[in-house]
């Protein structure tokens, strides 16, 4: 396939450019910042004109696409004015999911996240592991995945057999940023991401994933290891943070307290790198 790769220059733009090409697929990032050349095309997804150029064609770079990724996104609240951080991830969703629509392209991945379904969990989620059926936002980056989420259900239900899968990444770690797992014995590490990661490979991994195994309609997956990112097994973790809470009597001993299991039944997907063990190279 010829896929299309919003936020090409970011973490998880790099990782899921790389694993894309390395399944055969044609990519063509899309972002502010990158390199010029083949493969890229720089763009203000802000600017729905610019948007829909680009998702339509580029001289010298593609001709039309069959899938598109949205990754682009300012990624958390504080690097900019909270307002603008909702304002600009909605122009730019919009734009990019209305877009592809009118360019026909009909399979869509959106990178959601955890912080749609209760992130920095200051109030106990109603059961463990979280699933996708939770959905809470308490900042206005949080607010605009809750709102992307649903912008997207129903613009796939106007495009006929269109695909859209939103992925509800949880806090990213790049295979450099494994020395945080030093801390992983302290009480209170990985509390706000319910002790949940990801690496940017499996990240990667998933959207890849997603991508080819797009069907109609819209669905949610959350995206996180399997196993969490805290030292102490998960049902002692649980019951130290959300005291109280039901955790579901068939939890894994260091199973992640974000549920996966939607993603591996459905796409097949299970994280392979684990802090517990050197990372891949
Ligand atoms: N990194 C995480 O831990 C994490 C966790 C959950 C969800 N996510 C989501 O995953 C996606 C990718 O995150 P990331 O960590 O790679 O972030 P990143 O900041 O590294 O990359 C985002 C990219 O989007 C681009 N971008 C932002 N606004 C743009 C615009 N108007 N036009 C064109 N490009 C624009 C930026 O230039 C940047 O390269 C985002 O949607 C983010 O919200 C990330």
């Amino acid at each position: 396939m010829r896929i299309g790769v919003t936020g090409s220059g970011g973490k998880l733009g790099r990782a899921s450019v790389d694993r894309l090409r390395a399944d055969g697929h044609e990519v063509v990032g899309f972002d502010t910042v990158g390199t010029p050349g083949p493969g890229f095309t720089r763009v203000d997804l802000a600017d729905y004109g610019q948007t829909l150029d680009a998702l339509l064609g580029v001289t010298a770079r593609h001709a039309g696409l069959d899938a598109l990724v949205h990754l682009a996104a300012i990624p958390v609240n504080g690097l900019v004015p909270d307002a603008t951080t909702f304002q600009n991830n909605m122009a730019v969703s919009f734009n990019v999911l209305f877009a592809a629509q009118r360019a026909g392209i009909r399979s869509v991945v959106l990178a959601s996240s955890i912080t749609a379904m209760g992130f920095p969990f200051d109030d106990a989620p109603p059961s463990l592991p979280v699933d996708e059926t939770f959905t809470k936002a308490n900042n206005t980056y949080g607010l605009g995945k809750v709102a992307e989420e649903a912008m997207a259900a129903q613009l796939a239900s106007w495009g006929d057999g269109s695909s859209i899968t939103a992925l509800r990444f949880t806090n990213v770690v790049g295979p450099d940023e494994y020395g945080t797992f030093a801390r992983a014995d302290e009480p209170g590490y990985r509390r706000d991401l319910l002790g949940s990661w990801i690496d940017a490979r499996d990240g990667a991994a998933a959207v890849s994933l997603a991508v080819s195994g797009a069907t109609p309609g819209f669905r949610v997956y959350n995206v996180a290891a399997p196993t969490s990112g805290t030292a102490a097994p998960s049902r002692e973790v649980a019951e130290r943070w959300f005291p109280g809470t039901p955790v579901a009597p068939d939890l894994g001993e260091f199973e992640s307290l974000m549920s996966t299991r939607a993603i591996r039944r459905d796409l097949g997907f299970t994280a392979v790198d684990d802090w517990r063990s050197p990372p891949q190279t």
